[in-house]
């Protein structure tokens, strides 16, 4: 068979063909052929149905098992698609005037056969709510019709919340199962302006609307911050920001909860400076000594003492030389506003800002901070979460309870979890332990190739819009159990908005139109072009006269 189809050219080589749908969904459309397992099968594709309404890859077929065998009806999915010609093979054809002596013995476009492969991926037993493998092969004879709307409603209607519909049948509306989404974790991976962040907002707000579920975004660029000024969201929606901003509840951390390593972090102390790492240890051990609750400038103040009680003078001088730089980064931490001394912004607190409540949407916006102290922060609140989780379940005597259970989404998650051994300690132990403390992880990248492999792998679910880079595909091929190498090679060819989602939200892979996101969202990007023109205009407009660059200075 192999041999048979060498030389074969892709459907994609061949280039668009019409796709007008003009079979009813009983006709059949294709034959089996060739060696049938129970995975795979070979189909000749009826020639009417070829080039006027092609059988698409990823659409679901059903395949007709005798009824006495499996009732139900098997769906595959078309995994690849080649054009044949048998009056053109290969090994025959050696220079190009033997296909035009050909031609003169007749019509060789008769020759042209259109032969699919499809993975069969079982049918619907409803009442388990499963999909089941058949462990028989089907019979090559086996007629193979267009999967119809019905079954696939049945099998993509389960989940709880509507993401978009098949890219194959618009009318089939295409469910999450959210229960499975968040505690197996989830991870949203495509190339930039793919259409992440758009996914990411119809599964929040649909969370919200359908479920009234708890969510967390970790949102670095500030891309979800317009939901509230979406009228069915800005009631429920909150939004944190380690600065004092308007408009926003300030993040804040009691000092006294960090230990040395995590301090060093926040306060910008380098790992090369020891002798202010050595009066700062000195101080923070003071500190924590005494058993109360202290702020910047207790530590400010401890740092005096501790020079103040050293004895010896050159040990005393050297510490002296320390405090300046040391206060100096105290005084221009950028995480500075954070720590306080005895605020501490509650997991959950049903009168007053909680950053876990039922119905609410709480949006970490982390701009005007470095790479490091955002990591730090990430980690703090995934930490405050996870402990929470794990207080209510083990039924612990704290006041720092889950209140149900939540959704984290990191967007820039290879910021966060990369896999260069500075992954969040946290995030990587919500992906392994998450689950069994109602914790559930929703990973946003754009480089899953820079991604730690173990809490991508953690992400059962995987949302995949158009990714090009080879490296992030084998990444991806890596992490996902359902995701076979023939889906994985459509997603160059992915439009935006356009997804395959595989893992145990779905019965089975899809590929979906991701549906409109009814509200604004940030993150559109720069229209470039328009933005030079414009500001060429404005220049021009408001040019009253010209002005020499050295005007400016005091030259004279
Ligand atoms: N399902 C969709 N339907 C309609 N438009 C969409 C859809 N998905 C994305 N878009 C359009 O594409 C734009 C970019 O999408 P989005 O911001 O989600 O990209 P992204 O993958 O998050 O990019 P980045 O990596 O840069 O954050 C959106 O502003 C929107 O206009
Ligand atoms: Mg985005």
């Amino acid at each position: 068979m192999k041999e048979a189809l060498q030389g074969l050219k892709t459907m994609r080589e061949f280039g668009p063909l019409s796709k007008i749908r003009l079979q009813n969904e009983k006709t059949p459309v294709a034959t089996l052929i060739g060696v049938s397992t129970p995975t795979e099968v070979t189909l000749i594709v009826d020639p009417k149905i070829g080039r006027i309404n092609p059988l698409e890859l990823g659409e679901l077929v059903v395949i007709d098992y005798p009824k006495e065998i499996i009732a139900e009806p098997v769906i595959a999915m078309i995994s690849q698609i080649n054009l044949v010609n048998e009056n053109l093979i290969e090994s025959l054809i050696k220079a190009p005037s033997s296909i035009e002596r050909l031609k003169m013995l007749g019509n060789i476009e008769e020759g042209e056969r259109l032969v699919a492969t499809a993975r069969i991926l079982g049918y619907l037993d409803e009442k388990k709510g499963r999909i089941i493998a058949p462990r028989f092969p089907p019979s090559p004879g086996t007629k193979v019709h267009r999967a119809p709307s019905s079954i696939l409603s049945k099998i993509f209607g389960r989940g709880h919340i509507a993401i978009g519909t098949l890219r194959s049948h618009k009318n089939v509306e295409v469910k999450l199962n959210v229960d499975e989404l968040v505690s197996k974790h989830f991870a949203v991976l495509a190339i930039t302006g793919a259409g992440k962040s758009y996914s990411v907002a119809v599964i929040v707000s649909k969370i919200i609307e359908k479920l009234q579920g708890a969510v967390v975004i970790i949102d670095p660029h500030e891309d979800y911050v317009p939901f509230n000024k979406n009228p069915h969201l800005k009631d429920k929606v909150v939004v944190f920001s380690a600065k004092r901003a308007t408009g926003k509840q300030r993040i804040a951390f009691k000092l006294r909860n960090f230990n040395y390593g995590e301090l060093l972090d926040l306060l910008s102390i380098p790992e090369r400076a020891t002798n202010q790492k050595d009066l700062f240890n000195r101080a923070y051990g003071k500190l924590m000594e005494q058993k109360v609750d202290w702020d910047l400038d207790d530590l400010k103040k401890a740092i005096e003492e501790v020079i103040n009680d050293t004895e010896e003078k050159k040990e005393a001088t050297r510490l002296n030389n320390a405090k300046y730089g040391l206060l100096a980064r105290i005084n221009q931490a950028p995480a500075k506003d954070i720590l306080t001394k005895s605020s501490e912004l509650p997991v959950y607190n049903p009168h007053g800002p909680s950053l876990v409540k039922p119905d609410q949407i709480s949006i970490i916006t982390l701009s005007g901070l470095d790479a490091r102290t955002q990591q730090t922060i990430v980690d703090l609140l995934a930490r405050k979460i996870f402990y929470a989780g794990q207080a209510k379940v083990r039924n612990e005597k704290t006041p720092n309870k889950l209140p149900c259970a939540v959704l984290i989404v990191v967007e820039e998650a290879h910021n966060f979890v990369p896999n260069n051994g500075y992954a969040s300690r946290t995030l990587k132990q919500i992906g392994a332990e998450g689950r069994k403390f109602g914790v559930g992880l929703g990973l946003v990248s754009q480089r899953p190739g820079k991604l730690d492999s173990d809490v991508l792998s953690q992400c059962n679910t995987q949302i995949i819009l158009r990714i090009v880079n080879p490296y992030d595909q084998q990444q991806i091929l890596r992490s996902s159990e359902s995701l076979s190498e023939d889906l994985l090679n459509d997603l160059p060819a992915l439009n935006v908005g356009e997804a395959v989602i595989v893992g145990p939200s779905l019965l089975i892979p899809a590929l979906v139109k991701i549906s409109k996101f009814e509200g604004e969202l940030g993150g559109r990007g720069v229209p470039i072009t328009k933005s030079w023109k414009d500001a060429l205009e404005k220049q021009k407009s408001s040019a009253v006269k010209p002005q020499r660059y050295e005007d400016d200075f005091d030259i004279h």
